[in-house]
């Protein structure tokens, strides 16, 4: 394989290295481009064809389905690894040994009490905020409860504020859904695990001892597993440049959290589930909301279905569909929004519009069910998405600090107006 590529504009010829990863993909580094061209760019909206980084945490293979967190397969992961485990794994790289996971969790709870004064910040939201904007506006505020940034080049600073967030994010989280359920705020109990903990602060309530289910605590683990990383997603690229500017750690995963919100991106989860509500109140007619997918003219989209870099299957969406059949098994819950679910997704798979642009179930097609199965509101999804998001954050964010990657600045092409004269109210 050559090691060069070459470009020609205008009968010149430019080189440049051509780089092979670990996993044999290929891309052309244009880091000189500008400067040996005398100021060519590339154009590429939505950074569809560009990679923005060399990263060492996550893999994907979008025409065969494969998702590995430091070379781990999401199936082992999801089967055989806990959230936490999975969490200390893409921040640190390696699987934990038992004491280094034990000092992990003791040291994360350690950190996890929220300053009381966030409670006032909290206050000051209507019911009605949606957990997201909520769970943003908290995460930067941690800021000026801890405001000293991260001194990267310092291991242990760096691990410091790795706990900390780790350990007051979900109780932000919670917050914001005892907030919007007018319940007490809770602190959670510290000699649960990390997920048991979450789900008691959740949902505990003041009146009677809370009773923890395993099929939940089992099943949200393996949810929040399966949304932990997936590489320079549009929320994690947030993450990565508002860090770039040497912004804290706080203030940069509050920005991802903004991203994350978004309908097309981790939104999705939520849209999902009003779309398959609103299928069922329409008597369940999913053959019309395809209709409306395929239709240009109207802007309707089949949501959590389509992926940027899955051009088959999502692995997490097999993964997911498995486990919401399990969980509503094993809780007894009937959901017809499931049975509109499988329907759609089969009448969608076997349609040629679908199959001829490769849009497939994702990973918010399914995980609404299991959330809703759980008792968790739709406005959550989103949150849940975070939460299980955040060591992908963190695990992204410490690695393009640690590698100095310069500030995120792209170029564009100009398409305005060129030099003209000031025009008086006259002239106008
Ligand atoms: C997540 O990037 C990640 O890794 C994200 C994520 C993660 O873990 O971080 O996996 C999480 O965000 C999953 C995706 C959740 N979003 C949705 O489910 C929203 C619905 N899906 C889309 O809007 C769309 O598929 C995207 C945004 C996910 C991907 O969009 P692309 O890659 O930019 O593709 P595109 O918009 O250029 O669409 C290509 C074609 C278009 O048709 P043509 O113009 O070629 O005729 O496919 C069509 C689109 O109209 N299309 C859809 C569709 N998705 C794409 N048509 C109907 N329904 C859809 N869902």
């Amino acid at each position: 394989m050559s090691k060069k590529a070459i470009l020609e504009v205008d009968g010149k010829r430019y080189e440049f290295p051509v780089l092979i990863g670990t996993e044999n993909e290929i891309a052309i580094d244009i880091k000189a481009l500008r400067g040996v061209t005398n100021g060519i760019t590339t154009l590429d909206p939505g950074f569809k064809n560009t990679s923005s980084c060399e990263s060492a945490i996550t893999f994907l293979d979008g025409e065969k389905g494969i998702l590995r967190y430091r070379g781990y397969s999401i199936e082992e992961l999801a089967d055989k690894s806990d959230f936490l485990e999975v969490a200390y794994l893409l921040i640190f790289g390696e699987l934990p040994t038992e004491e280094q996971k034990l000092k992990f969790h003791r040291d994360i709870q350690k950190t996890s009490l929220v300053d009381e004064d966030i409670k006032k910040i909290l206050d000051g939201f209507p019911k009605s905020a949606h957990p997201m904007g909520v769970l943003s506006a908290l995460t930067s505020a941690l800021t000026a409860f801890n405001p000293k940034s991260v001194n990267v080049e310092s291991e242990e600073d760096m691990y410091r504020a790795i706990c900390k967030i780790l350990g007051k994010f979900p109780v932000l989280v919670a917050w914001a859904y005892r907030k919007e359920e007018g319940l007490p705020l809770a602190y959670g109990d510290n000699s649960l695990g990390y997920v048991e903990n979450f789900i008691k602060m959740m949902f505990e309530l003041p009146n009677e001892e809370y009773k923890m289910n395993p099929v939940v605590v089992d099943a949200l683990d393996k949810l929040l597993i399966l949304h932990a990383d997936h590489e320079q997603n549009c929320s994690t690229s947030t993450v990565r440049v508002v860090g770039s500017s040497h912004a804290g750690l706080f203030a940069s995963i509050s920005a991802g959290i903004s991203a994350l919100w978004g309908p097309l991106h981790g939104g999705a989860n939520q849209a999902v589930i009003e779309m398959l509500e609103a299928i069922k109140e329409d008597g369940g007619d999913y053959q019309k909301y395809i209709a409306k997918a395929k239709d240009k003219n109207d802007p309707f989209r089949l949501m959590g279905f389509g992926h940027r870099v899955y051009k088959n299957f999502d692995p997490r969406a097999n993964i997911i569909k498995v486990a919401a059949e399990e969980v509503l098994a094993d809780l007894g819950i009937d959901d017809p929004v499931l049975d509109i679910a499988r329907g759609l997704a089969k009448e969608a798979l076997s349609d040629e519009y679908f199959k001829s642009r490769n849009l497939y179930p994702n990973v918010d097609f399914y995980s609404g069910i299991i959330y809703r199965a759980l008792g968790i509101p739709v406005p959550m999804f989103t949150a849940m998405f975070a939460l299980g998001r955040l060591p992908g954050w963190i695990a992204q964010w410490k690695e393009m600090r640690l590698r100095k990657e310069p500030i995120s600045r792209p170029r564009q092409l100009y398409i305005g107006e060129t030099l003209r004269p000031f025009k008086s109210f006259e002239e106008r």
